[in-house]
């Protein structure tokens, strides 16, 4: 099938039962070429396996062509079923009831969100969607219709738990300093990790203000949604000489630790 080596071990890891079914490395070779390589398959069966158990023809190839009449396309699917695996293989009265959800909440199906709300309110359960809205609302202090729109933009700040959710606004409002209503309108800032994203950005940006070595404030969510490499470039590397030690201590960060508010 192609495999690495290193693929084979990482699948082992996951599934070690795989190397006594024929069955399930035949139904793997189906997933391959619908998703068109094997590292996508891997992201997902690391949320579930159960597909392997299912049949590819009497079950799951019904079931794919059942969401393409929702408009759909495979590659469409292929994210879906990365996101949330257990949906490519629901009895259809769920489905409809998801895909209802996610239109009540005003996402349409020709949007591009339309999988990503999918997968999101399959994880929570279309029974939860109300909760997790007035939790929104609670939290960041907004209108009802304001929740929709972040919901539009991010369908995932659905599936951030009561504590999770709470956790990232106090420290973005009361440690960066941000409106909630700055956040509202950037949703996918309670996307990214508290400990691995957020703190040791803010960690780097307060170290270099302390120092007197950024003028201006910059905008959090830029900083935030950079890529690590980018990161490193702008707030890192030309710092290396003038504060020693910001860049292990960022990296240390990013690891878990709990960094200083600033370097001394
Ligand atoms: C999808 O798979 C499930 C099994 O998990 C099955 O009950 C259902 O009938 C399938 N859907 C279609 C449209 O065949
Ligand atoms: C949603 O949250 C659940 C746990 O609450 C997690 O397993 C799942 O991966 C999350 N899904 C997405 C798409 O973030």
């Amino acid at each position: 099938m192609g495999l690495t080596p290193l693929q084979i071990s990482r699948l082992i890891t996951i599934i070690p039962d795989i190397v006594f079914g024929s069955l399930m490395i035949s139904r793997l070779a189906f997933y391959i070429s619908f998703l068109g390589s094997y590292e996508k398959v891997h992201a997902a069966l690391k949320r579930s396996y159960y597909f392997l158990n299912q049949d590819v023809e009497r079950v799951v190839k019904p079931n794919i062509t059942f969401l393409q009449q929702y408009g759909l396309t495979d590659c469409d699917i292929g994210k879906l079923f990365q996101l949330a695996p257990r949906m490519i293989i629901l009895e259809p009265e769920r489905v409809k009831e998801i895909v209802s959800c996610a239109e009540k909440i005003g996402i349409p199906r020709d949007s591009l969100m339309f999988k990503h709300a999918l997968a999101s309110i399959y994880n929570i359960s279309p029974g939860r969607v109300n909760s997790r809205s007035n939790l929104l609302m609670k939290t960041l202090g907004c209108s009802e219709a304001e929740v929709g729109m972040a919901v539009r933009r991010f369908p995932y700040i659905l599936n951030s738990t009561e504590d999770r959710l709470t956790r990232s606004v106090d420290f973005l409002v009361r440690k960066v300093g941000l409106e909630p209503n700055y956040i509202v309108h950037r949703p996918s800032l309670l996307g990214y990790s508290m400990t691995r994203r957020l703190v040791p950005r803010h960690f780097v940006l307060e170290t270099l203000k302390a120092k007197g070595l950024m003028k201006k404030d910059k905008d959090f969510y830029a900083v935030v949604t950079k890529s690590e490499k980018a990161f490193h470039k702008m707030f890192l590397d030309p710092y290396k000489a003038s504060v020693p030690g910001l860049t292990d201590a960022y990296v240390a960060a990013c690891a878990g630790q709990v960094p200083p508010s600033v370097l001394p």
